[in-house]
């Protein structure tokens, strides 16, 4: 496939390896109740107050519980979710600026797979016709013999026979559908792909191969991936840099090998020691933090630090009150690039503070759905740095 790199020059303040900035990105949904008239009686605060910068060529992953907003967190980098607040910078371009054909041009750039790929393509499509849509429609098909070699070249490319053009999703596993969902992304020659839990419905054999597949189309292409799943180990070996997310915020980023090296969040730390490691002594000396109590609803966050109510460290009136920034923190062989939102991560990874038994909080039926809440504290770094 030829690729045309058409980089735009990097907006002010972002060096031009950045292909995409999101800085203090908020998606609120407004909770509507009334018959005749629709009242807002509150907010699903789905993503509030998200900083994250994706290098050309590498992959971001973002990981995090069921319904702590990752996927809403994507869908807004596409501009299909308009962030209630924030910017999305995309290849030197704030996304939201873009209107008509423009954003029509440049939504080629960025392409989604999803984790059902069988409800994301069209059954009554075959292949062909589900690849050469997109191609189509930005003029990537001139003519029906390029048409047909690029088609050949991107089921080539994600490993399935050239008889496959003819066949329906229907006709296909989950993995050789998942190739298509991929194969279809890639027809329009993206720069970034947004996959959302893209191996989470395949069977653990076919998640490696779909995943190695990824790697080898970025080295091929030199593609830029953010990649969504609510499993660590899914991302730890394809992402050059990883996102741990708790109801709506970042709250720990670091390079992959350092989050692993040392996971100095709490949440990400209960995450980690939910994974299994295949060296049996390794295994036994394995740190197990059990989180109790489910995640909190969106719409009513916990005060301060919003984990403090699952969290085994956490310590009386600060975390109660105060929301911790994502910064960096002042520990021997942590890189600055390393970023966590605790008031007390270097106490806890120096030992100083001890993990205690969290009692289960009951979520309070009587507590008032309307109420929008103030959270205490900046959202992000930027909030926290800014103006
Ligand atoms: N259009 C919407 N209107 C109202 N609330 C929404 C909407 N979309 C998502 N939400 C809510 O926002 C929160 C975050 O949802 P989101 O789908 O982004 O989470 P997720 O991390 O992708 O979860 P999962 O791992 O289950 O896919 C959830 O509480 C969800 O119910
Ligand atoms: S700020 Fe407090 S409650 Fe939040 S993660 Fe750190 S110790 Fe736990
Ligand atoms: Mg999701």
């Amino acid at each position: 496939m030829s690729r045309t790199d058409t980089a735009s020059a990097p907006a002010p303040g972002l060096d031009a390896d950045t292909l995409l900035s999101a800085t203090g990105v908020k998606v609120h949904f407004p909770i509507k109740r009334g018959v005749i008239f629709d009242r807002t009686i509150g907010h699903v605060y789905a993503v509030d107050g998200v900083d994250l910068t994706i290098k050309r060529g590498q992959t971001y992953g973002l990981v995090g519980e069921s319904g702590c907003g990752k996927s809403t967190l994507g869908r807004a980098i596409l501009n299909l979710e308009p962030p209630t607040d924030g910017s999305v910078v995309f290849d030197g371009v704030d996304i939201a600026s873009l209107k008509g054909e423009t954003l029509r041009r440049r939504r080629k750039d960025i392409q989604m797979v999803f984790q059902d790929p069988l409800s994301s393509l069209d059954p009554r499509q075959s292949v062909e016709s589900l690849l050469i849509e997109g191609m189509k429609a930005h003029d990537l098909a001139p003519d029906a013999k390029a048409a047909n070699a690029r088609l050949r070249q991107l089921l080539a490319d994600v490993g399935l026979p050239a008889a496959a053009l003819h066949k329906y999703p229907h006709e296909f596993s989950g993995g050789q559908r998942q190739r298509i969902g991929i194969a279809r992304a890639l027809s329009v020659e993206p720069k970034l792909i947004v996959a959302d839990e893209p191996v989470s419905a395949l069977d653990v054999s076919v998640q490696a191969q779909v995943i190695n597949l990824l790697e080898d189309l970025q080295e091929a292409y030199g593609l830029t991936y953010l990649v969504i799943a609510h499993d660590l180990a899914v991302v730890r070996h394809i992402s050059d840099r990883i996102g741990v997310m708790y109801l709506g915020a970042l709250v720990e980023e670091a390079g992959a090998d350092d989050l692993y090296a040392r996971p100095l969040h709490p949440y990400t730390r209960a995450l980690m020691s939910a994974v299994p490691v295949p060296d049996p002594l390794v295994e036994d000396r394995r740190e197990r933090i059990l989180l109790t109590g489910d995640l909190p609803s969106p719409s009513r966050p916990p005060a301060g630090c919003r984990f403090h109510t699952r969290c085994p460290w956490r310590q009386e009136t600060r975390c109660d009150t105060e929301r911790p920034a994502l910064r960096p923190v002042t520990l021997a062989g942590v890189p600055e690039t390393h970023l966590v939102a605790c008031h007390f991560a270097e106490d806890i990874d120096a030992g100083r503070i001890q993990p205690h038994a969290v009692a289960a909080g009951a979520v309070d039926p009587s507590a008032d759905e309307s109420a929008d809440v103030s959270f205490g504290g900046p959202a992000s770094l930027t909030e926290a740095t800014g103006p």
